[in-house]
């Protein structure tokens, strides 16, 4: 592939130490037999992995593609996924091992056990069927960090009904869209969280959102910050209310694996957020499998991973993998330099975390913010390190070994997407020898490929295509409401062996040893600190101001968050500019979408680069906001002017 070049050589290598490998679930003769027995028969081999989940019927199915794309797995059996995460530990030592160990942004925290949160969860869902919420409802929950939020989302799960998490840094438009879409009866919310020492106004957020969403019955508001909210009579419940009167016993619905377990939205290419649909079976396997592996997850582990519950990593790798496996999972509230840069490092010395995961961009940030940090904290429980959420570069792979793991740790470069649901290409830190920067090799049981356009596959150090070949179990099932949606989105033009494949939308290489490097995405969907913003997405936010005509949006690459977003605005010839034009037009993306879709840097032209057909040239925007004037091929270009003028293009980035 052309436009992607690879100007990486990393040659350096990190086998496991041997104190690592003696006391890891898998080493690398492990792995091998692990590979074999995949490759000889893919089903059976997940079959048995489905084992490690607690059913009511044990399946006898593995995977059904006869609908191909469209896929089912473990289709004969049943279960309710929150046994496999609770009930299981109850009758063993982990009842009263802590489950949830909880640090909030201003300092307080709490502990929850596994009974504890059992029985929460428990009252949550007692809670929700009184409501008249049934299997088969779907219940938005956007709520802060805080421990409620995991109750709320195994409560759904408690009772089948299909939750869809909303990151609480969302505005109350995008709210509004995915509440819509998903056609939710119920929203779980919390009046207001603390970010960065300030209060972000949930429930007002939710009220707003509310106007527009006719199908919302009830609404359950948590108390976290006790500031001055609006309660509607019938329609909005205190969660303390509710689940006051409630024993702690509550029956799990037992639902078909192919239930759909939850609806995650996620950034596509056109300005529609896609609702990404999980099932409860085979998601379960696939979490369940790689928490254990890749994470080497033990009984004595105290386990942080960083990522928010509103995004797929905390679905997977903080509530439903590490609960499965009864580990004590650690979550903080905030942010990371609240109230001081080494945050992080505390609450690694305060409650021994050994394992822990997080994403490039906050590494760089780390880098940025100095060494002295991290120097300050012991971190001396820490065994095993973890990134995920775009591409590591080299040189923040080797501060996170140095500087965090001090030399000791194993670092995992997990690559997946919402849509895999689980880990797909990953070391497993007690086989692999890993090479700063590489995500290594896919897991037993998954089939990645690079190739070309045709479906010819790359040859050694060959950019191109990442597909996956085979279904895996923790695949997605479709888009909510719009299958035709999933099947061109992801099963498009792209064939192998004349077999139509999932494409992830990410270019990489394989190199001469079978590792994988992956370039980034291929298509209009930005990474920016780990979070896939649709270009399209933040275009139709900027239309939708009154003084723009016409804009479009691309991503340069950025030191610190992988990349940043950069606006070409055309105004409307009746509205001229003023200075504070770019910050209005700032100001109403972060209300339309949220923050984390501000655009970086507006760039005013009077004409976008079109074809002739009348489709923007992205890639010669890319070029202009990168390297200030467009070098690649121009012949498609209706008006070559443009390109001119818009290398002069009016910045508001000086
Ligand atoms: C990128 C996050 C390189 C990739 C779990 C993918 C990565 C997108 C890695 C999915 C990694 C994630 N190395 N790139 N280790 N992990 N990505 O859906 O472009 O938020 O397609 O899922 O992030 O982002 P998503």
């Amino acid at each position: 592939m052309s436009t992607i070049e690879s100007a990486q050589s990393e040659k350096r290598l990190f086998p496991p130490s041997g104190a690592f490998v003696q006391q890891a679930h898998l080493d690398s003769e492990g792995l091998r037999v692990l590979h074999d027995e995949a490759s000889a028969d893919p089903g059976a081999f997940w079959l048995g992995q489905a084992e490690q989940l607690v059913w009511r019927t044990r399946p006898t199915q593995g995977l059904d593609d006869s609908q191909h794309p469209f896929v089912r797995w473990f289709a004969d059996g049943r279960l309710n996924l929150t046994e496999s995460c609770l009930d299981r530990h109850l009758h063993t030592a982990r009842r009263n091992k802590a489950a949830l160990i909880w640090e909030g942004e201003p300092g307080d925290h709490r502990v929850l056990t596994y009974f504890e949160l059992h029985r929460e969860v428990c009252r949550t869902a007692a809670a929700l069927l009184r409501l008249g919420i049934k299997t088969g409802d779907r219940v938005i929950v956007y709520m802060p960090m805080v421990p409620e939020l995991v109750i709320a989302v195994l409560a759904c799960a408690r009772i089948g009904a299909t939750h869809s998490v909303i990151f609480g840094g969302f505005s109350a438009e995008a709210i509004r869209d995915r509440i819509n879409d998903a056609g939710a009866i119920a929203v779980i919310t919390a009046d207001g969280g603390y970010r960065r020492g300030k209060v972000v106004p949930l429930k007002h957020n939710v009220d707003e959102a509310l106007q527009h969403c006719p199908g919302i019955r009830h609404v359950i508001v948590v108390s976290r910050t006790g500031q001055d909210i609006t309660m509607h009579p019938g329609r909005d419940h205190f969660y303390s209310d509710l689940v006051k009167a409630e024993s702690g016993h509550c029956e799990p619905a037992i639902v078909p694996a192919e239930h759909p377990l939850f609806i995650l939205y996620t950034s596509g290419t056109t300005g529609k957020p896609k609702g990404v649909v999980h099932s409860t079976g085979g998601y379960g396997t696939q979490v369940a499998f790689t928490a254990k592996h890749v994470f080497d997850l033990r009984d004595e582990d105290t386990y942080f991973c960083t990522a928010d519950v509103g995004w797929v990593t905390g679905h997977s790798y903080i509530v439903y993998g590490p609960l499965i496996h009864g580990a004590t999972v650690v979550i903080y509230e905030g942010a990371p330099d609240t109230p001081h840069k080494g945050r992080f490092w505390e609450i690694i010395d305060k409650w021994g975390v050994t394992i822990f995961y997080t994403a490039p961009t906050a590494i760089r940030a780390f880098m940025r913010w100095g060494d002295q940090f991290p120097r300050g904290y012991r971190m001396d429980t820490l065994r095993l390190l973890g990134t995920v959420g775009e591409p590591i570069n080299p040189a923040a792979w080797m501060w996170y070994h140095e500087h965090i793991g001090r030399g000791r740790c194993p670092i995992v470069d997990t690559w997946w997407q919402t849509e895999t649901g689980g880990i797909m290409v990953s070391p497993l830190p007690g086989a692999t020898v890993t090479k700063p920067g590489s995500c290594t090799r896919p897991l037993p049981g998954i089939a990645v490929e690079v190739i070309h356009k045709d479906g010819t596959r790359c040859g050694p150090n060959e950019g191109g295509y990442l597909v996956i070949t085979r279904s895996w179990p923790g695949q997605l099932r479709t888009v909510w409401g719009d299958p035709e949606r999933y099947r061109k989105t992801y099963f498009g033009d792209l064939t192998v062996d004349g077999r139509s494949v999932y494409f992830t939308g990410d270019g990489a290489r394989f190199d001469e040893d079978g590792y994988l490097w992956v370039m980034g995405r291929v298509d209009d969907v930005l990474n920016v600190a780990g979070h896939r913003i649709g270009t399209a997405e933040v275009e139709s936010a900027l239309v939708g101001h009154p003084h723009v005509a016409e804009a479009a949006v691309v991503g340069r690459p950025d030191e610190l968050k992988g990349q940043a977003i950069v606006a070409f605005v055309t105004l409307r010839s009746s509205h001229a500019k003023t200075p504070d034009t770019a910050d209005i037009l700032k100001a109403h993306v972060v209300h339309e979408i949220g923050a984390i879709a501000r655009p970086d840097e507006i760039r005013f032209t009077d004409a976008l680069p079109k074809t002739r057909s009348g489709k923007i040239m992205r890639r010669l925007l890319r070029e202009i906001a990168t390297t200030g004037h467009a070098v690649g091929d121009v012949t498609t270009l209706e008006d070559l002017a443009v390109l001119t003028r818009l290398s002069a293009t009016d910045s508001d980035e000086e």
